[in-house]
């Protein structure tokens, strides 16, 4: 994904979102059916050559990543990014297509939606869906706030972090804090609440904080750090403090303040 793509409205573009016909979301996703969403799904991966990630079929689909797998060495080295992206983040995909297969009304759904209903999923899928539409999203978005030229938080995001969370020093720290306080796997997120503001959270296994009757603090992620052992152990083992320390060298502030934009739109 381009950087223009990336800026583009997150929740703008997911309301624009129809069902049946392919197209890229403002947060990355690629959703539709057919022939068409098929091919784009055996495109092989930027810098993998010959590998295909195995999504399965139906209309969820895995979007390369928007940068080469060593972009971001060498805080995040391309082993890790290569099976996080290709290996783990398809298995996501590849489950989420199983789980809507004989249920047109949940695969006609983005994602998200999957997730901020999952009291409509009936209950034999809705933990399967849970899991997978919640690994769907959060590695989309993932993917999408990391790069190699991040620089740091300006404009609205800074004004917000500093209003909100104390300014950048105390966000990142909260942020890591959250992270390293996750018992086994889970996420660390910024979100933005239903009053607007920042808050930091963090969520066990793939939920999101959209998923707002299972979390403790709900609203629209806009950053989010996966904290499972697959997002560092080839590279940092047990490490997770220094895994996540080198993370905040590889967060694309930009994107992360089109999702902040977004989602106060
Ligand atoms: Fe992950």
């Amino acid at each position: 994904m381009d950087r223009h793509l990336s800026r583009r409205g997150f929740f703008g573009s997911l309301a624009a979102a129809g069902a049946g016909a392919a197209l890229v979301t403002g947060s990355g996703l690629i959703r539709g059916g057919g022939t068409a969403a098929r091919a784009a799904q055996e495109t092989p991966v930027a810098g993998v050559a010959g590998a295909t990630p195995d999504t399965g079929t139906g209309p969820f689909m895995l979007v390369p990543l928007p940068y080469d797998n060593a972009a971001l060495e060498p805080h995040i080295e391309a082993r890790t990014m290569r099976i996080h992206h290709n290996r783990h983040h398809a298995t996501y995909v590849k489950n989420l297509n199983a789980a809507v297969q004989d249920a047109p009304d949940l695969a006609a759904m983005s994602p998200e939606d999957l997730i901020r209903n999952l009291g409509a999923v009936p209950e034999d899928t809705r933990g399967v869906i849970r899991n997978n539409a919640g690994g769907h999203v959060n590695h989309t978005m993932f993917w999408e706030i990391m790069g190699p030229d991040g620089g740091a938080p300006a404009g609205d995001l800074l004004a917000a972090i500093d209003a909100d969370l104390g300014g950048v020093a105390p966000m990142t720290e909260a942020v890591t804090k959250a992270g390293l306080g996750r018992f086994g796997s889970g996420w660390a997120w910024v979100v933005v609440g239903a009053d607007g503001k920042l808050a930091v959270t963090s969520t066990p296994n793939q939920d999101n904080p959209l998923m707002s009757d299972l979390v403790d603090v709900p609203g629209a992620p806009i950053l989010g750090v996966d904290v499972w052992e697959h997002a560092y152990y080839l590279q940092y083992q047990n490490k997770r403090a220094d895994y996540l320390a080198a993370w905040f060298n590889v967060v694309n502030w930009a994107a992360v303040e089109a999702r902040l934009t977004a989602a106060r739109g």
